[in-house]
């Protein structure tokens, strides 16, 4: 019991402190490849307060091992002016907002939030649109702002399909939040395993698959349509399931005069090996560790297009994903999803060049690798 709370403070720390591949939903009715657009407003978020103030968190607590970046500073310390990238973004009604994994939890909350703070399109993506309620009761509401489609990390077919629609549906991605995960509960998965005789390769190859490979993946997908730098036109191989999955070459002029593009990956602390002080739970961190490892690679490469990409460590948040260990966090230690999307989302926002590849918890500050 000691080890498994021991386990649980330092691995959820999570805060020691504190711790249709080919359809689209439309207003809940599954429709063909590339429907006229239907946007869905919502209004009713204005009676969703995104204020944090309930919330009184924790500092982040201390790492072992030194980070290479810099801490990513906001709220009033930063800088802002009317050129500031994320300012621009926010405030452009054609930009495009991908969240993936926004069923539940952090996912639907990002597009909650992304609703409410930017002006944008948001098109939210799921494994299964249909039995998606709260975000389709979210969609329902006015039809000029958000899209539902599907996505699965663990099916590249589904994956092509989305970039492919995105392509033809959109011709631009300004930001994605790569937020699917898997972490298990101990009980009907062998994730989050306490030892190494715990280990199914099942699991192993799923938890890789839903937080490493996909993600990646996705971003290979995508980045040709978040370039904001360079070439003003891509060519991009798309499929069209309406059309007996006939493949095409389309060259797709992208938009003049955008700020940087930004990507941000939902990883954990867990995932750092230098903080690693405790063992356990070995999908789950080297799944992180390697989309820590792929973000800063992916980082060097997307910078010279104009895309920044971040890895984020939510802190632990009150969702599905954490609520079998949620016994052991301390009162006042769990995070409002709320509260946790408002912090990522201003350091997303607050992010500039230098920053990009790197590891950040909620607060902004940097993680060592
Ligand atoms: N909550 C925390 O305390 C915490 C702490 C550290 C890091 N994180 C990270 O934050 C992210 C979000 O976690 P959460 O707490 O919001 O988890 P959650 O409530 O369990 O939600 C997970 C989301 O991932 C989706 N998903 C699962 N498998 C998928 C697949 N194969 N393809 C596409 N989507 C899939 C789920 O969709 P379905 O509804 O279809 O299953 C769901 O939308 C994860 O990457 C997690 O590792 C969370």
């Amino acid at each position: 019991m000691r080890t498994g709370l021991l386990l649980f403070r330092s691995c959820m720390s999570f805060g020691r402190r504190g711790l249709l591949h080919q359809h689209h939903i439309q207003l809940g009715s599954i429709v063909g490849q590339h429907p006229p657009p239907t946007w869905i407003d919502f209004k009713s978020l204005s009676s969703t307060s995104l204020s944090t103030s309930f919330f009184d968190a924790p500092d982040p607590p201390k790492s072992h091992g030194t980070p290479v970046f810099p801490d990513i500073k906001f709220d009033n310390t930063n800088k802002r002016d009317d050129n500031h990238a994320s300012i621009m973004r926010n405030s452009d009604a054609q930009a495009v907002f991908i969240v993936n994994g926004s069923s539940r939890g952090i996912g639907l909350q990002f597009v909650k939030s992304l609703l409410k703070r930017t002006k944008g399109k948001v098109v939210a993506c799921c494994r299964s649109p249909a039995a998606a309620d709260t975000l389709i009761n979210i969609a329902s509401e006015y039809p000029d702002r958000i899209q539902i489609f599907p996505l699965d990390m663990e099916d590249q077919s589904s994956i092509n399909t989305f970039a492919s629609t995105m392509a033809r549906n959109y011709r631009r991605v300004d930001a994605l939040f790569n937020v699917a995960g898997i972490l298990g509960d101990g009980k009907t998965t062998s994730g989050p395993e306490r030892s190494l005789a715990s280990i199914e390769r099942f699991w192993m190859e799923k938890t890789l698959a839903v937080n490493v490979v996909g993600p990646t993946m996705l971003v290979k997908a995508l980045s040709p349509l978040m370039r904001s730098t360079g070439r003003r036109s891509v060519k991009m191989i798309t499929t069209s399931v309406l059309d007996d999955n006939q493949t095409d070459q389309v060259e797709i002029a992208l938009p003049t005069g955008r700020p940087p593009t930004v990507i941000a990956n939902l990883s954990a602390r867990v995932g750092s090996i230098s903080d690693n002080r405790l063992g356990g739970w070995y999908t789950y961190r080297l799944s992180k560790a390697a989309l820590n490892q792929a973000t800063r690679t992916m980082g060097h490469e997307l910078k010279r297009q104009g895309t920044w990409i971040v890895a984020l460590h939510p802190g632990t948040t009150d969702t599905e994903l954490s609520k079998p260990f949620q016994g052991n966090v301390r009162e006042g230690r769990l995070f409002p999803v709320e509260f946790t999307v408002d912090k990522l989302l201003s350091v997303v926002e607050s992010m500039e060049e230098h920053h990009s590849g790197g590891f950040y918890d909620w607060a902004g500050k940097a993680l060592p690798f």
